[in-house]
């Protein structure tokens, strides 16, 4: 039989539940039989627009429950705990979007659920599905030796129009921080899986730019959290990272690692390359090579390969996934991020006459 996926969270603004289920509809090996979203109407109408009229629409996230083998959470991300705790204690197969909880305290919870069970557990770090990614961590581990430096930015431009209404996600209570927590977790998620960099220290600044929007159906108008952020984190080895995220205009994912080897960088604007410059005893070579990376479909074509790979768990393979544990590794490092970011930064003493940029 096949397993039996319930979704909860069908989409209002990104709409991430869309892909998950185009992943889940190219994979065929398991069933979208139930949805659970705050709307059942429009629920029904995701169901339909996916040709998924058999499934069900429940009227509470117990009843998704009883008739699901996994349950894939696609809501605000102050609501993902309380689902992922319940699927385990309903001994449920479970994948979460990014980011696991609001808290390290929240995601310690998660991991605490999982002790004595055997669930397959995932967590939405889809840019490790993406396959210049994965071609990054073979040149990374097998060529590039001793890392010593990660530089990423990663962000999005649909919020870059300030006439956009307040989403959720500008606000603490219902997202955490924001660009921080958005960008900057599959950042850091993404340090660890090309360049195995796990982190003991960060420093930060984070800003918001359009702190003001038209109202959203509460009447909230004031953005709470950062559009955009920069921090740098340290590993036990000395190793550095930078990481640059924003949500009001960013660049496409850009990625560079230095080690004992050499240099490689990736752009998702050329997803289908490499760029990897070697070195030899420190002396860098004038010849880079360009390693070509087989063709896939942006954003779409991660998430049908990450939806490929739960389906793959579910059916009892035995796969490397971002999981519960690395949800709550990358929680700890984001929550020290944000208390460094929101710490007084150094002060730059005031220099007089320096005004010159953009007079006349
Ligand atoms: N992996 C990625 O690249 C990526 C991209 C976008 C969003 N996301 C993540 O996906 C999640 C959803 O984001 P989105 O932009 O698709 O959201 P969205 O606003 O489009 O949709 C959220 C859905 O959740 C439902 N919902 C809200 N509160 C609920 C509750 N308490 N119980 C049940 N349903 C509830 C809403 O009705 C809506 O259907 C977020 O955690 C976000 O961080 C990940």
């Amino acid at each position: 039989m096949k397993p039996r996926i319930g979704i909860v969270g069908t989409g209002e603004t990104v709409g991430i539940a869309h892909y998950h289920v185009l992943g889940l509809l190219a994979d065929g090996r398991a069933d979208v039989s139930a949805v659970y979203s705050l709307h059942p109407a429009r629920s029904a109408n995701f169901l339909r627009e996916h040709g998924l009229e058999n499934a069900r629409v429940c009227s509470d996230f117990s009843e998704l429950l009883d008739c699901v083998d996994a349950v894939d959470i696609c809501t605000p991300n102050f609501t993902h705990i309380d689902y992922v705790l319940g699927a385990i204690n309903a001994d449920k197969a479970v994948f979460v979007e990014k980011p696991l909880a609001l808290s390290a305290v929240d995601s310690l919870r998660a991991v605490k659920a999982l002790q004595n069970k055997s669930l397959f557990h995932m967590v939405g770090f889809v840019l490790r599905y993406a396959f210049v990614i994965q071609e990054l961590r073979k040149l990374v581990q097998n060529d590039l030796g001793h890392v010593f430096t990660f530089q990423g930015s990663y962000g999005g431009r649909r919020l870059a129009n300030p006439a956009i209404p307040v989403e959720w996600r500008m606000i603490r209570q219902y997202s955490g921080s924001g660009a921080l927590g958005d960008f900057g977790s599959h950042l850091i998620d993404l340090a660890y899986f090309t360049a195995g960099m796990t982190f003991d220290a960060v420093s930060g600044m984070a800003t918001t730019v359009i702190p003001d929007r038209p109202a959203n159906t509460q009447g909230i108008t004031h953005v709470e959290n950062d559009d955009q952020a920069a921090f740098i984190a340290r590993t036990a080895e000395n190793a550095l990272a930078t990481f640059t995220v924003s949500r009001v205009g960013m660049d496409d994912l850009k990625i560079l690692i230095v080690g004992e080897n050499g240099l490689a960088r990736i752009s998702l604007t050329t997803p289908d390359e490499i760029f990897y410059l070697p070195a030899q005893n420190g002396t860098y070579s004038s010849e880079p090579k360009i390693i070509k990376i087989p063709a896939q479909k942006t954003f779409e074509g991660w998430f049908i390969t990450q939806m490929k790979a739960f389906v793959d768990g579910l059916t009892g393979s035995k796969i490397d996934v971002p999981d519960i544990y690395q949800g709550h590794y990358v929680e700890t490092v984001l929550e020290a991020a944000a208390r460094a970011c929101s710490s007084e930064a150094v002060r730059v003493a005031p220099v007089e006459a320096h005004s010159r940029f953009n007079s006349k």
